[in-house]
């Protein structure tokens, strides 16, 4: 899920980066809906008033992990992310992020790669009774790295290659499709 509205979002592309990493091991669905998502109101939380809510809750449920990737918005996440996440919070005793496997990473145009986003994004997942794998992918200076959707510092590339590593394997142990120990 990309924490960015943007049509052109770094972290859009490093989404599908990583789709192409998966290599048909996995299919990466991008859930594009967290725009339409209304502002959570606990009203309407039984009866939501648009659809989207209803296609959220049911990718999540769909899905045997979730990636995140958000920019930093003065320090923390984008509202739109937020909101999608207190959506996924609710109902408290079956809330559709609990138990989920949850890997993070994020892309801004300074140093630190989004790092303090990222560190919010874990902690509110954590809340909600997610997973939130350890590895994880902090890219700076995103608007020079990521060059037409190509991540072009070998390095961050690796990184990328090992995150999503991390993911399917976790993955698979989860399932239970992780061969003999
Ligand atoms: C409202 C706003 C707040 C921002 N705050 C931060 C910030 O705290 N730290 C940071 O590294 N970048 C910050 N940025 C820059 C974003 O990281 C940058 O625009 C990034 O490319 C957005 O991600 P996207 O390309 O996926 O849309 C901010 C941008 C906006 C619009």
């Amino acid at each position: 899920m990309p924490g960015s509205l943007r049509d052109a979002s770094l972290n859009r592309q490093l989404l599908e980066l990583a789709a192409e990493q998966m290599k048909g091991e996995a299919e990466l669905v991008i859930f594009d809906e967290i725009e339409d998502l209304p502002l959570f109101n606990a009203e309407l939380e039984t009866d939501p008033p648009d659809p989207s809510v209803a296609r959220w809750v049911q990718a999540l449920q769909e899905a045997d992990a979730v990636l995140i990737a958000s920019p930093e918005y003065n320090g923390s996440i984008t509202a739109a992310l937020k909101n999608a996440l207190d959506w996924a919070s609710r109902p408290n005793d079956d809330a559709p992020l609990d138990g989920h496997l949850v890997a993070v990473m994020g892309a801004s145009p300074s140093s630190r790669g989004a790092a303090g986003g990222q560190q919010v994004t874990r902690e509110v997942a954590e809340r909600i009774g997610a997973e939130v794998l350890d590895a994880e992918l902090l890219v700076g200076r995103a608007p020079k790295v990521i060059e037409d959707g190509d991540l072009v510092d070998h390095e961050l590339q690796g990184q990328l290659e090992a995150l999503v590593g991390a993911l399917l394997k976790a993955t698979a142990k989860r399932l239970g499709t992780d061969g003999p120990s």
